[in-house]
């Protein structure tokens, strides 16, 4: 069974007091949040808060922590760089991989996102795959070939033990931090298609399988509706994730 998720990326927001103060008022009273392990949370900080949050969620099920990158090498003098080992080292859980803003402001192309997700499965680490088109793409209404494009060179090049260890995210790049949220109908028809070509390239019982995220201004007004759809197994959530009642709304959207 897929699982249903809530991650929230921090990005680079949050000073250390801010981002514990934010996880103690999102799980306060956690039981209400109703999480099993088929419903869970992410918390995805900066890397320099990575053991903190770890600690904080130690004693809870079914809340983890997200790195929001890691090296597509294994060590080495890399300078700057972190590695999936050292995530895994200190508790990290998940690895969001292909970011929008990591392909567009740090130029990571679909070989260097594969590399990192093989580094990623190496070190036990599941990871958030990133993937969505720019707004003229979507405008010449060419996104599906686009994404269609983005699996074929990256996810697809994985095993299926390994695809099923990974969570898909779709992130119209227009819709991220703009306030302009796809329609729950535009968002479902490509997590349909998502899932479609999944079946085509390995079959039909892993695509079922595979827990697909929508992200790009999800807020606690519009949660419940995307999620409502039948392809949308959760969110990845920017903006919202930062303010602790309203990541507690979007979870319990689901
Ligand atoms: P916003 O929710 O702020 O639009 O950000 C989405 C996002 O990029 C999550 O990874």
């Amino acid at each position: 069974m897929r699982k249903k998720i809530i991650a929230g990326n921090w990005k680079m927001h949050l000073n250390k007091a801010e981002a514990i103060e934010l996880v103690e008022s999102v799980l306060v009273g956690s039981k209400d949040l109703d999480l099993d392990e088929n419903k869970i949370v992410v918390f995805s900080p900066s890397f320099v808060y990575l053991d903190t949050i770890v600690s904080k969620i130690a004693s809870l099920s079914n809340v983890f922590v997200a790195a929001q990158n890691c090296s597509e090498y294994e060590q080495g003098a890399y300078t700057g760089e972190v590695a999936a080992k050292m995530l895994q080292n200190v508790g990290v859980q998940f690895v969001i991989v292909g970011h929008s803003e990591r392909r567009q402001y740090f130029n990571e192309t679909n070989i260097v996102l594969h590399q990192k997700m093989k580094q990623a499965f190496v070190h036990k680490l599941q990871p958030i795959f990133c993937c969505g088109e720019p707004l003229e793409i979507r405008e010449n209404q060419e996104h599906f070939l686009f994404i269609q494009q983005q699996l074929e060179n990256c996810l697809f090049l994985l095993s299926e033990e390994e695809l099923l260890q990974t969570v898909i995210a779709y992130e119209p790049i227009w819709a991220i931090g703009t306030g302009k949220t796809a329609t729950p109908e535009q968002a479902q028809e490509v997590h349909h298609f998502i899932r479609k070509c999944i079946a085509e390239n390995y079959n039909a019982t892993i695509a079922d399988q595979i827990s697909i995220l929508y992200g790009g201004s999800v807020n606690a007004q519009n949660a419940a509706q995307l999620f409502s759809q039948a392809d949308i197994d959760g969110g990845l959530v920017g903006g919202a994730s930062l303010k602790a009642q309203d990541f507690r709304t979007i979870i319990l959207s689901i």
